[in-house]
């Protein structure tokens, strides 16, 4: 593998309060754009795979197809392969890679799949390269990721007005760009896909339960995971206004009228 890749830090990292938001995900709330086109024995290529709810649900669908789950995270791997176990899918291999510089032969895979990844990369069109290099002729790239900026919430709270500043300052600083939904066909075009599919979906949170699961997840990412320690080190927030950042998040959650809206930009590529 080439060590010459662009360094990006992951700003979540995999506390878990990042991995409850994470393990939720399935390929109903998550990859519909894709599912028309997975059939039974293809073999597919789910790239920063995280804790592998996804990658598990998208095994399901092209069982009896090689699926290969890679992660950056060496340890977030056990995890995944934990989740696929559990739901008696044996024949995953897991392995740790760079999403800048695969370790795989040209044409290895029908279906290249990556969620919520190319936001957190130093370099996403070198990234969707390398998917278009391992992607079969015929085969499909398919990518999706969240705009910050456009995500949107009712009450208007301060807080998580300085919240969405914050991360988005943060996230830049690391190397990523969290307004990624906006730039996904951009970034397509410039790495060379013939043929781009856009089409946008959003998760929406506003029942009791959702808004107390996910102002909560929210309150603690803010406080207890790598996105703090990476806002203090930064210079980018204090411990106290971590810690009022997290409030807001509860009074929000506490709303009857709180309502949320995450909205995705996704991509099936044609190499
Ligand atoms: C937001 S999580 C998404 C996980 C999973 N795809 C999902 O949607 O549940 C992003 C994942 O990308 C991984 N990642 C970050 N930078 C990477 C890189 N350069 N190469 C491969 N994986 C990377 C992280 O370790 C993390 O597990």
């Amino acid at each position: 593998m080439s060590k010459t890749h662009p360094e990006s830090r992951y700003v979540h990292g995999h506390h878990t309060s990042v991995l409850r938001s994470h393990r939720w995900r399935t390929a109903a709330n998550s990859a519909a754009y894709l599912l028309p086109e997975l059939r039974p024995g293809q073999a597919l290529l789910d790239l920063g795979c995280g804790p592998g709810t996804l990658t598990a649900d998208l095994a399901a669908r092209v069982a009896p197809g090689q699926v290969t789950a890679v992660d950056h995270a060496p340890a977030i791997l056990a995890t995944a392969r934990a989740e696929a176990e559990s739901r008696g899918l044996t024949g995953i291999r897991f392995d740790t890679a760079d999403a800048h510089a695969l370790d795989f032969e040209d044409d290895s895979f029908d279906v290249v799949h990556a969620h919520q990844v190319l936001q957190h990369l130093a370099d996403p069109v070198r990234a969707l390269r390398e998917m278009r290099r391992v992607c079969r002729p015929g085969g499909v790239v398919a990518v999706r990721d969240a705009d910050y900026a456009a995500m949107t919430w009712y009450p208007e709270h301060p807080g998580l007005d300085g919240w969405l500043d914050r991360y988005r300052r943060v996230a830049r600083a690391e190397g990523g760009e969290p307004d990624a939904g906006r730039r996904l066909v951009a970034w397509a075009r410039e790495a060379g896909f013939a043929e781009v599919t856009a089409s946008a979906t959003a998760w929406c949170f506003a029942s009791e339960a959702d808004r107390a699961w996910w102002s909560g997840l929210w309150a603690e990412r803010t406080t207890d995971s790598s996105f703090a320690d990476l806002a203090l080190a930064g210079g980018h927030a204090t411990a106290e206004e971590l810690r009022a950042t997290a409030e807001a998040w509860h009074a929000w959650g506490a709303d009857p009228d709180g309502w949320f809206l995450v909205p995705h930009g996704e991509l099936l590529c044609r190499p």
